[in-house]
């Protein structure tokens, strides 16, 4: 047996808890890809299967992460190791992801830093020109010290500590994040030509939908909800007993889920009234971030108030996410190196600084390094998202629906309160999750092949 629970920080109760994983679900993945897939796939009809998958396979996926985690009282690699020597491998595996994610993470987060601060500054403008983003990602000083601050900022938060820190925080942040969203979709609807893309992104098409749908939406489901990253077993591992676990999962789902159909109403019609209508010149992560949306937001009015609000709400989405991250890998190295708190967000910092300079520095100075096409931040996303995630995501299927048995998870869930879904739960991750995660994996690299697109 590793360490035991006792003396580890808690959530206060459950409301904490949702909010603690919800902050770590809402982040890039609904704001830059969300609203792209759907008016890429179909329309209301993604949106329907993106809600199914994430009730059935994506709850099972949570129940069964945040229940290792409460069972056990450990972070990932304990966790697995807890229930036999010869399990440890998944938790090594599943360590590796916020590793490798976290630094280029931060690197985004610097980027999304200077921009809140040029709109701020009222100068949205500029921000919209052609060059200013190449020009900007491609200097070798400014982005890393952006990176570099965004990455304290996260450290100060998770140095405090679950309830000082990340508790406290999520408090005033996620509902701020509500407010904003609402407010963006609001502006975003009264624009002239907003309609034409209210109804692209709300009816569904079906000449777009197809088997592709599927696949996209189940592998952004997985991102989206924070699964096979080892937060929501570090996330667990903080849950009272007494909460109830099941219920909490379902507010998460819902929450994540609510906040990416929003981002779809605020991207959208925004996009489509500035193209005059053409669906094309809706595009996904950086390009759409900091080229298109910067284009949109200058060109109506209130640009500087409109593009400020959007990208607090950028930041507190991307801030929250990468706290979770960070929080994932401090408890690793404390509960590994049996390190205090405080050691062990120092010397994670340090080495998450260290390990975001690369990522950096591959879109000026060091961008003679890349493979296939890839720059080096494209490298670690490929290396986490495409490889790693998937990997994670079949073995913790297969570990929890049929090496250990879903009966261990079912004893866990049931500590607090009956689980009500646990038939759906077995039959979802002994049968369906498994396969599925798999058509994920060969999809992804099919992909990253350029075999197939997405
Ligand atoms: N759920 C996050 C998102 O949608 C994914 C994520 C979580 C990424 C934590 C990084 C860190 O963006």
């Amino acid at each position: 047996m590793t360490q035991g629970t006792h003396n580890r920080d808690k959530f206060s109760g459950r409301i904490a808890f949702v909010l603690a994983g919800a902050a770590s679900a809402v982040g890039l993945g609904n704001l830059w890809r969300f609203p792209y897939f759907a008016a890429k796939y179909g329309g209301g009809a993604f949106l329907i299967t993106y809600i199914i998958l994430v009730m059935t396979l994506g709850f099972s996926l949570m129940i069964a992460e945040t229940a290792i985690g409460r069972k056990t009282g450990l972070s990932a690699i304990g966790a697995f190791k807890k229930f036999g020597r010869k399990y440890a491998f998944i938790g090594i595996l599943v360590s590796l992801v916020p590793i490798v994610i976290t630094p280029y993470y931060s690197v985004i987060g610097g980027w999304i830093l200077k921009y809140l601060t040029v709109f701020s500054a009222g100068n949205g403008v500029s921000a919209a020109a052609d060059n200013f983003f190449p020009d900007f990602i491609t200097q070798a000083g400014q982005p890393i010290v952006w990176t570099w601050i965004f990455i304290f900022l996260c450290a100060g938060v998770v140095f405090m500590g679950i309830q000082k820190g990340i508790e406290y925080l999520n408090k005033y942040l996620m509902p701020a994040l509500i407010i904003i969203s609402l407010i963006i979709s609001a502006y975003s609807l009264t624009l002239s030509g907003a309609l034409a893309g209210l109804k692209y992104y709300l009816i569904p098409n079906l000449d777009n939908f197809g088997i592709k749908t599927v696949v996209a939406a189940m592998g952004q489901m997985f991102f989206s909800l924070s699964l096979a990253m080892g937060i929501m077993i570090t996330y667990g591992s903080y849950m009272r007993k007494e909460d109830d676990l099941e219920r909490s999962v379902r507010h998460i789902e819902f929450f994540d889920t609510a906040i990416a159909f929003l981002a779809g109403l605020m991207i959208i019609p925004a996009v489509f009234a500035f193209s005059g209508g053409e669906a094309g010149a809706l595009n996904a992560g950086p390009g759409l971030m900091f080229i298109t949306l910067p284009k949109v937001f200058a060109s109506f009015p209130f640009a500087n108030i409109a593009g400020t609000l959007f990208f607090i709400l950028v930041f507190f989405a991307a801030f929250s996410s990468a706290i979770s991250l960070y929080e994932t890998v401090v408890s690793i190295v404390s509960d590994h190196f049996k390190w205090r708190r405080k050691k062990s967000v120092l010397v994670t910092g340090v080495l998450i600084a260290l390990l975001a300079v690369p990522p950096s520095l591959g879109f000026g100075l060091w961008d003679s390094i890349s493979i296939a096409g890839m720059t080096i931040l494209d490298m670690m996303d490929f290396l986490s998202n495409s490889m790693l995630m998937p990997l994670v995501a079949v073995l913790t299927c297969l570990f929890a629906g049929w090496w250990i048995g879903p009966q261990v998870i079912i004893a866990e869930v049931s500590e607090s309160r009956p689980f009500k879904n646990r038939k759906l739960f077995v039959f979802v991750i002994k049968w369906v999750a498994p396969p599925c995660m798999a058509v994920i994996f060969i999809s992804y690299i099919l992909s990253s092949l350029r075999i197939i697109s997405f």
